[in-house]
């Protein structure tokens, strides 16, 4: 049996909670695209862990593996597990010898092209985490990049090096006119990626992912696949250009991790939606509170209310309402046998609650969002209001259940299901493991 989690709007709704939660009845929990992007937050009797790399399953002990559809920070992944190590856990995480590798030359990429697109006023800026994602996975699609199967033999690192060094280093000082570091020089490299190839074999931790799962599943483990992202910012589905430069939609769990679609396709795929909408980065947002200062007041309340501040960078997230036309293209493009609501317990007390119900287009009411980020920049949210509710007793509601929510709240949720013909699964009231009424376990 396998679980797929994703996120359904523009990350950050919350996919770390959920895979925390379920991740209880799973063996295995695989992330299958991304690297040290993601921040997944898991709460757990308010102890509060940040990951970005280990798979959240982690800190249930379960066996955490990264696909190979990942890109891998080997500072960023020890740095980690040195971390979880130090709080008592005791991470057992696998990682593919398919995946790319981020060398310190990726990060040093995105910076210089970051810096280049705002400095051309071409728009293009895209308010990455600088974590070298998108330059790695240039690399791989331009089969040139460090896999880390690469890493387990110095000789086969060191011919990948030479040949992919010279070229970042011309990149860098021809093209940019800029100075190189430690970063392009491959001896350095080499010495502190063949020790992390060292590490990874010496630590059992480098696997074939695809044989790894199989094998897990023959003895009848269950699998999870925990998302990372989300729907709007996949390379093919989201709001190209503003997007990473992964598959985090139900698709990448089977390219990502070596599994077939009809294993995943069997099991349960369950969109993460936020209740409301949280951005970080450039690109469009028809629903963003940001038209005058009441709607300024009420975002800021949202974000300081829901904690709306990035795990990886700190930056702000920009908040918006609920985008239902956003939701149908997500429930679509992944096939949802249902979703989980998370961050409810954040709109009670407002004074006043709407959702984009549609878009307006050129004058013609739209359901679904334009395939060009151009065109979804021109839409404008067709907002229905909703009765607001007040701040509810989140104890109650986490010991009671669903009949236990405000009856407006369950109204909001009912609306959500009939536009995404899916049923809610689960709803978020809290960060706490403790936190989510659920009222289907996607495993049963
Ligand atoms: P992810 O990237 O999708 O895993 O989400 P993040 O961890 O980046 O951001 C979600 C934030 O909301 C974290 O601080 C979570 O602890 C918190 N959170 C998750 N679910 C809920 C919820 O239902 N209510 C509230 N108030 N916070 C939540
Ligand atoms: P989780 O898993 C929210 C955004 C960045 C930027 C764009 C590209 O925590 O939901 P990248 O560094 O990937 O090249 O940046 O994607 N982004 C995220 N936004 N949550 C994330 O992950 C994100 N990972 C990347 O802000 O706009
Ligand atoms: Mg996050």
């Amino acid at each position: 049996m396998t679980v797929t989690i994703v996120g359904s709007q523009l990350g950050d709704e919350g996919k770390g909670a959920l895979v925390d939660l379920w991740g209880g009845d799973a063996d295995v929990v695989v992330r299958y695209q991304g690297g040290d992007n993601a921040g997944h937050t898991v709460v757990e009797g308010g102890e509060e862990y940040a990951l970005s790399l280990v798979p959240s399953g982690a800190v249930r002990g379960k066996v955490g593996v990264l696909g190979n559809g990942c890109v891998v920070n080997p500072r960023t992944l020890f740095e980690e597990i040195g971390t979880l190590r130090e709080r008592g856990l005791e991470p057992d995480v696998r990682v593919a010898k398919r995946a790319h590798v981020i060398m310190p030359y990726h990060r040093r990429l995105d910076g210089i092209e970051e810096e280049a697109k705002a400095d051309s006023d071409s728009g293009l800026e895209v308010g990455t985490t600088g974590r070298g994602i998108g330059p790695t996975y240039e690399d791989k699609a331009g089969r040139r990049g460090v896999r880390v199967g690469d890493l387990l033999d110095p000789d086969v690192l060191r011919e990948r090096l030479e040949y992919a060094v010279p070229q970042k280093r011309a990149l860098v000082e021809d093209v940019y006119g800029l100075d190189v570091g430690e970063e392009l020089d491959i001896d350095a490299l080499h010495e502190e990626y063949a020790e992390f190839g060292r590490r990874l074999r010496e630590e059992g931790m480098a696997v074939n992912c695809s044989d790894f799962l199989h094998d897990r599943r023959e003895s009848g483990d269950n699998v999870m696949f925990e998302g990372a992202q989300g729907t709007l910012i996949d390379v093919d589905h989201g709001s190209y250009p503003y997007v990473t430069s992964s598959n985090p939609t139900a698709g990448g769990a089977a390219t990502g991790t070596g599994v077939g679609p009809t294993v995943t396709g069997r099991g349960e795929v369950v969109g993460v939606v936020k209740a409301y909408l949280s951005r970080v980065g450039e690109g469009p947002m028809p629903t963003e509170l940001d038209g005058d200062e009441r709607e300024e007041t009420l975002a800021s309340d949202i974000r300081e209310k829901g904690g709306e501040f990035g795990t990886v960078t700190g930056r702000p997230r920009r908040i918006g309402w609920l985008d239902v036309p956003m939701l149908r293209h997500a429930a679509r493009v992944n096939g949802y046998t249902g979703i989980a609501v998370n961050h409810l317990d954040v709109l009670g007390g407002l004074d006043e609650l709407k959702v984009g119900h549609a878009y307006d287009l050129d004058g013609e009411e739209r359901l679904s969002l334009p395939a060009t980020t151009e065109r979804w920049a021109e839409c404008e949210p067709v907002v229905r209001e909703f009765d607001p509710w007040e701040a509810f007793d989140v104890a109650a509601v986490a010991e009671e259940g669903y009949e236990a929510l405000p009856a407006a709240a369950r109204d909001y949720l009912e609306y959500l299901e009939g536009q995404l013909d899916t049923p809610v699964y689960a709803v978020g009231v809290g960060p706490d493991r403790e936190q989510t009424v659920v009222r289907t376990n996607p495993w049963e």
